[in-house]
């Protein structure tokens, strides 16, 4: 589980805070009718309610006197020092003894439910915990104290999360940024960090962010999806899932393109895992999100400047520290910038296979984009040298997007194949279209292979031993495609 900070899984995994046997010593201020088992519900209540659902504001107004006498009772960084267990233990004491001083009357389980919570909030990352504890959400985001969003299944909910204040807010903030050696407040308000887990969070507090800090967490998923369970999704097609696996092993240099969280590292993730094992491979990430697979990876991360403004990494420094690393392969997280130059250029002189991502909504998009990243990076070469680059250097476009029912999609995998006149000229291999959509509101749609036989990358599939299955995925689709038709 998480290291050492904070009690990720200690807390009710579904986020449901289910009683607890308290401890026999502790005073208690209702009397126990019943044993409780861990899963049973108290007596006294209902069974609880996901998150922080229905709860009164007198609850928040108990905490909060709770808190405020717990906080002069103990040393923080004493605390902070101990064990996550002792600690939490050490907090239960001195919490139930509050209770009982302040002749506080409470369920069991509302005493066990508000000591979760304290200890959350002085421990951890607080009403966030349960949030974080869960394995099917995607993104949390978090707009001011009392508006948290989270995505599950490609769909973005409002939840019962909420924050006692906005400072309580802030200083959960500053938690998680300091973890990176940094400070969020108003002199400097923007900050990158990320959890112990590895989740990549972005943090945006006042004067900027003007309804209280704003916190997005994209959240680590340890088992990423694979190129199989993307085909269970319905994310690709069995047959373009073998086209990609021979893109992937066949050293085309590949650009996966799609908006904000449609799945492209994802994507690139697997794409990696068709990398024979033998190749050197060198990643450069803004925050390390892949997990290569193959033993000889080195893993490069950019640095922000500090709050002084100095010692920043960019991504253009990385990609052209790599080229004197010998590398075979090199793989950008994201494309952004002036580094899409220096990829190209590693692309086109002998580090074939190499692959990136970026931000566009169609293959053609992504052309545009890579060329005004370029053009913006002040390396003031004409238009179409530029484009004369791109057109050499990248072998496949796949485009990633997520559709307005949730579900993500592969909707188009698409070759460079030259130009033409002025234009970088594009073929589809396969594309998923729309056809309608179901009384539930998902859409239904199909992959449709275009009655490409011979991709122009058939020369390097057959160097790799690969030309067989790639008639037969692409000789599949066509069928697939017939039948259905
Ligand atoms: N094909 C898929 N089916 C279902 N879920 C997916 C799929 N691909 C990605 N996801 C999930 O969607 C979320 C976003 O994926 P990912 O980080 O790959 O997106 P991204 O496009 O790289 O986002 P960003 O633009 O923020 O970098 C993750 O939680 C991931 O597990
Ligand atoms: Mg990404």
């Amino acid at each position: 589980m998480s290291g050492g900070f904070g009690k990720r899984g200690a807390v009710g995994v579904d986020a449901i805070p289910a009683p607890s046997p308290a401890a026999a010593s502790v005073p208690v201020a209702a009397p126990r009718s019943v044993p409780i088992a861990p899963s049973a519900p108290s007596s006294t209540r209902p069974p609880a309610p996901p998150q922080d659902a229905r709860r009164p504001d007198s609850y928040y107004e108990t905490k909060s006197a709770i808190f405020s006498a717990l906080i002069e009772a103990i040393d923080l960084a004493q605390l902070a020092r101990l064990e996550p267990d002792s600690a939490r233990e050490e907090i239960r004491d001195i919490v139930n003894e509050i209770i009982s001083l302040k002749s506080l009357v409470m369920s069991i389980s509302e005493q066990e439910e508000l000591l979760d919570d304290i200890c959350n909030d002085v421990l951890g990352y607080g009403p966030l915990e349960p949030l974080l504890a869960r394995d099917d959400i995607a993104d949390i985001m978090v707009n001011g104290n009392d508006k948290t969003y989270i995505e599950v299944g490609g769909k973005i909910q409002l939840t019962n999360v909420r924050f006692r204040d906005n400072s309580q807010l802030l200083n959960i903030c500053q938690r998680i940024v300091s973890q990176v050696g940094r400070r969020v407040d108003e002199s400097s308000p923007i900050c990158d960090a990320r959890l112990p887990d590895g989740s990549r969070v972005n943090v945006i507090v006042g004067p900027l962010a003007l309804d209280g800090p704003t916190l997005t967490i994209r959240k680590f998923k340890r088992d990423k999806l694979t190129l199989e369970q993307m085909v269970k999704f319905g994310t690709v097609t069995a047959e373009g899932a073998e086209i990609l696996r021979i893109i992937g092993r066949s050293r085309c240099n590949t650009v996966i393109s799609g908006g904000t969280g449609s799945g492209k590292t994802t994507l690139l993730n697997c794409l990696t895992r068709a990398i024979d094992e033998d190749e050197r491979i060198i990643t450069c990430e803004d925050a390390a999100e892949l997990q290569l697979q193959q033993p000889h990876v080195v893993r490069l991360e950019t640095r922000p400047p500090n709050l002084e403004g100095e010692g920043q990494v960019t991504m253009r420094d990385l990609v052209r520290n790599c080229l004197r690393m010998r590398p075979e392969r090199i793989i950008v997280g994201e494309v952004r910038g002036p580094e899409a130059f220096d990829l190209l250029q590693a692309m086109n002189t002998g580090h074939d296979g190499s692959m990136g991502t970026l931000h566009a909504n169609s293959p053609r998009e992504a052309i545009a984009r890579m060329e005004s990243m370029i053009s913006m990076g002040g390396f003031s070469l004409p238009a179409r040298t530029i484009r004369e680059m791109i057109a050499t250097s990248v072998d496949v476009i796949v485009q990633t997007q997520r559709l307005r029912d949730g579900s993500r999609r592969i909707t188009h995998v698409t070759e460079v194949v030259g130009m033409e006149g002025d234009v970088v000229t594009t073929q589809d291999i396969f594309v998923f279209e729309i056809l309608g959509e179901d009384q539930n509101g998902r859409l239904i749609g199909r992959h449709r292979s275009t009655g490409i036989a011979r991709p122009r990358f058939w020369e390097r599939a057959r160097y790799f031993g690969e030309e067989a299955k790639l008639a037969a995925a692409l000789d599949a689709s066509e069928v697939a495609e017939e039948l259905r038709g």
